[in-house]
């Protein structure tokens, strides 16, 4: 095993500070929809606003940074290997078996991880931003005084978010499962914290070495 660079600074900061937003917009989101009552309707609506401005901000960052580090290529789907690795998240792993893909500093995702990150950033963070600005600006008057967002009903609107919300928050429940399926269950974790795990090596570079 040797020691790698995985995740770059960007990168984590990204994805944590993803994940708290995220969180953070599930508890104010449920409360404006009426789940539960913590910090009042207002302030939980006033609360989720912010937020939802500044996880546009960081979108908009983490995009810029895919495409200029070419980082988005780890996201190309591929066929080759996911029955593997399917097979191995149901039954090997619970008899013991090895890893059917290796992780590499190139090679970041498995192709299942691939599909559903894919999935994740394509269709499940749009979905619920894109409804989320609909929602925001439903009936807002412009300068002009025309009505920003009007073709769409508001129930429509809300339908579609809560519907985001409620997968991004079953997308988070299995990801932090799947977490635990590294090689340690706490390595996958301490690598996305520290940037560095533990991965193995190359037979090739190991011998030179
Ligand atoms: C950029 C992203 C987002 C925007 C612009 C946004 C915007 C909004 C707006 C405008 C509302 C109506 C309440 C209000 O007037 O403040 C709302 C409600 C809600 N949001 Fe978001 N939101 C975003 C992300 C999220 C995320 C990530 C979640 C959860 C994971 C979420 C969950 C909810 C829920 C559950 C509601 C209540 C829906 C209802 O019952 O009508 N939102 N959002």
């Amino acid at each position: 095993m040797k020691s790698v660079y995985v995740y770059k600074g960007f990168e984590r900061f990204w994805h944590w500070t993803q994940a708290t937003l995220i969180i953070f917009l599930a508890l104010t989101g449920f409360e404006v929809h009426g789940t539960f009552h913590i910090l009042g309707f207002e302030h939980a609506a006033r609360f989720h606003r912010v937020g939802s401005w500044m996880l546009i901000g960081l979108v908009v960052f983490a995009i810029f940074w895919h495409f200029v580090t070419g980082e988005w290529r780890q996201y190309i789907p591929t066929t080759k290997k996911l029955a593997e690795q399917i097979r191995f998240y149901t039954i090997g792993m619970f008899k013991g078996e090895k890893h059917p893909t290796k992780k590499t500093e190139v090679i970041k995702l498995n192709p299942l991880q691939r599909l559903v990150y894919l999935g994740f950033k394509l269709v499940l963070v749009p979905l619920t931003v894109i409804s989320g600005i609909l929602y925001m600006f439903h009936k807002t008057i412009d300068r002009n005084d025309i009505v920003v967002v009007s073709d769409f009903s508001l129930e429509s609107i809300a339908f579609w978010h809560t519907l985001g919300a409620i997968l991004l928050m079953v997308f988070l429940v299995v990801h932090v499962y799947m977490t635990t399926t590294g090689h340690t269950p706490t390595s996958n974790i301490r690598a996305m914290i520290t940037g560095y795990e533990d991965l193995e090596e190359d037979e090739e570079t190991a011998k030179k070495e």
